[in-house]
């Protein structure tokens, strides 16, 4: 029975709303391996769960989704994995578009897209082109991305500036190094989500989840619906972020 009718009241009556939701869309493989399925059946499976989430996030305003779409070390799966993963993601573009465009949603990526095939790349920035003046969601595509190649880069990039006098080292602090981000711009992820059981970053954004709440389901990426989403969002709302420091009651002064 689908609840999200009644998860997503719940869910906009409250004000505490994640402004930015992150997932990693992990068990496409182990989806398609259960049921005697191609990996391959499993990561198309994967796309239209994708759908799912991207009309639910949009129903409670969601700001920001970042979707951990292809890491730097899924470049090392077979050949074969690699090439239908882009043909998927490829002809999801094109084939979604119009559905982006009529429901508001600006799509964005984080990543190396400069090193995919141009082909490929085109359409993406041409969709990135045709959704850049929506207002409603925001969906990020972490696509050829790796979190310690972020940083890296970013460093890369201080140095040279620091060199060449554009900013002083003194003067590098989380609001400065932050900018030579790729994620540029977007606010930290309130909520990351992880699929399919496993408990680990798999170098996903690490500078950005300092403080995010970490929710994961054993539910397989092709089976993650709309109820799962909301589940995980009614839980963050229920939590109680300290950052560092105590629960504030009456006095917020310590001694
Ligand atoms: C996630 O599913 C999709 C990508 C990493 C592109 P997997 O393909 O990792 O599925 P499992 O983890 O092998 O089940
Ligand atoms: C993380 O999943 C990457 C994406 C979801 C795109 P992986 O399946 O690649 O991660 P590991 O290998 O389980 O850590
Ligand atoms: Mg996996």
């Amino acid at each position: 029975m689908a609840f999200h009718e009644e998860y997503k009241a719940q869910i906009l009556s409250k004000s505490n709303l994640p402004e930015h939701v992150a997932i990693i869309m992990d068990g496409n493989g182990r989806w398609a391996r259960s049921r005697g399925l191609p990996r391959t059946v499993g990561h198309e499976h994967g796309v239209k769960a994708v759908k799912k989430i991207v009309q639910a996030a949009g129903d409670i305003n969601l700001p920001l989704l970042t979707l951990y779409t292809f890491s730097t070390e899924n470049w090392k799966r077979p050949k074969s994995e690699v090439s239908a993963i882009m043909k998927l993601l490829y002809k999801t573009t094109r084939r979604e578009l119009n559905e982006l465009l009529e429901n508001n949603v600006r799509l964005i990526t984080t990543g190396d897209i400069e090193a995919l095939a141009p082909s490929r790349r085109d359409i993406l920035k041409d969709a990135i082109a045709r959704t850049a003046n929506n207002t409603g969601l925001t969906l990020n595509l972490a696509l050829n991305y790796s979190g310690r190649l972020e940083i890296l880069r970013a460093v890369r990039n201080i140095v040279k500036d620091v060199a060449q006098n554009k900013v002083k080292a003194d003067d590098i602090d989380d609001a400065v190094f932050t900018r030579y981000l790729q994620t540029n711009g977007l606010p930290d992820p309130d909520l990351l989500i992880r699929t399919s059981g496993e408990r680990r970053i798999s170098n996903f954004l690490l500078w950005q989840m300092a403080y995010t709440e970490i929710f994961v389901t054993d539910v397989l990426w092709p089976d993650f619906d709309e109820d799962d989403f909301f589940r995980a969002i009614i839980d963050f709302q229920g939590r109680e972020r300290r950052f560092g420091k105590i629960k504030t009651t009456g006095s917020s002064k310590g001694s």
